[in-house]
């Protein structure tokens, strides 16, 4: 039994290096699964409450994945308003009534702290899918765990990183998420670049600070930064209190490839948790560097698979059960034999 059986994940604060470690080796055991190479059953029976009441593409559809390819299966609802709390059903209620139908639930919530609030009603483990500006803390994981395998390839580790973040730090909940993990590693150099009403939230700029790391803030792009990390962020138009007041914002931390030539070393990591936004008034990521092969993030995406069957494993007690419960997968038999 690890640390996490039976538990909530509700932020990044509950996880300390060990953790994140264990989480990266049972993510690692996951490969030939999340290639379809082999099957696992060992949530056979199992259900998964996937509770999304915000849009999302990515991490709603890769914890349903995450859950079908070991076994499990998958209930879903989408949306405030096709659920009962558009009614004034409070989130204790939701929680008492849908924990009674699933063994573990992965909810998306736009008010901060409601994932937590909901998990208080909550009979089974809830998996933090984003709390509004808040935090994202499957998503920092599986941020890290691309970090650690692309600086692999360059023979570093994640001590002694130098992250440039860049764009809406102050709603985009990703980078909070993110920043308090790297905070557990050794001789982190942040540069923050934002303008200054999306700056990072204060507590975050104090985490990191305590923690003794190297902080640059700036509010533009300037000059060669030695960065491993170029991680953009998406304006979270939804957060703000009106369309026009998002549209000061957009497209102002556009990455191109000859911004990305003129600002970064030719080996910077260029990752983004997505969705960019790719209307021509934004354009964060042009297109133009869909074939650098330092952009990581669709990378990233793939392995939030892994990691998200890393945490059902774990919480749900059955990480050193993988093997026992594997199989054959027939259709790749059958191309195979064609
Ligand atoms: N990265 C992320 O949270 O994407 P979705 O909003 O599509 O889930």
């Amino acid at each position: 039994m690890s640390q996490f059986t039976g538990h909530h994940i509700l932020s990044v604060s509950q996880l300390d290096r060990d953790a994140i470690e264990k989480v990266f080796a049972v993510a690692n055991m996951m490969q030939p699964y999340a290639k379809r190479q082999k099957r696992t059953t060992v949530l056979d029976g199992a259900i998964l409450g996937n509770l999304f009441f915000e849009p999302s593409t990515r991490t709603r559809v890769s914890f349903g994945t995450a859950f079908n390819l070991l076994g499990g299966e998958v209930r879903e609802t989408t949306g405030m308003s096709s659920s009962a709390l558009a009614k004034g059903e409070s989130l204790y209620d939701t929680a008492r009534v849908l924990s009674g139908y699933s063994d573990i639930i992965a909810m998306r919530h736009p008010a901060a702290g409601s994932v937590a609030e909901f998990a208080q009603g909550s009979r089974v483990p809830v998996i933090n899918g984003g709390d509004g500006a808040n935090e994202h803390p499957t998503q920092a994981l599986l941020d890290l765990f691309t970090i650690e395998r692309e600086l692999r390839y360059e023979g570093k580790g994640i001590d002694g990183l130098h992250i440039a973040m860049i764009g809406d730090l102050r709603y985009g909940r990703t980078v909070h998420s993110l920043s308090r993990l790297l905070c557990l590693y050794k001789n982190i150099h942040f540069t923050l670049v934002s303008p200054p009403e999306l700056a990072m939230p204060t507590p975050v700029i104090d985490a990191i600070e305590n923690a003794g790391h190297r902080l640059t803030i700036s509010t533009r792009l300037e000059g060669s930064l030695n960065a491993d990390i170029c991680y953009q962020t998406r304006i979270q138009e939804e957060r703000f209190e009106s369309q026009a007041e998002a549209n000061r914002y957009r497209g102002k931390f556009r990455l191109n490839q000859s911004i990305y030539t003129k600002h970064f070393q030719s080996k910077t990591v260029i990752m983004h948790p997505l969705p960019r936004d790719s209307r021509a008034e934004a354009n964060e990521l042009d297109n133009d560097l869909n074939q650098n092969p330092n952009l990581a993030i669709f990378r990233q995406t793939d392995n939030g698979v892994l990691v998200r069957m890393a945490l059902f494993a774990l919480t749900l007690g059955v990480e050193h059960l993988l093997t026992r419960y594997e199989k054959d997968v027939i259709w790749h038999s059958n191309k195979s034999s064609e």
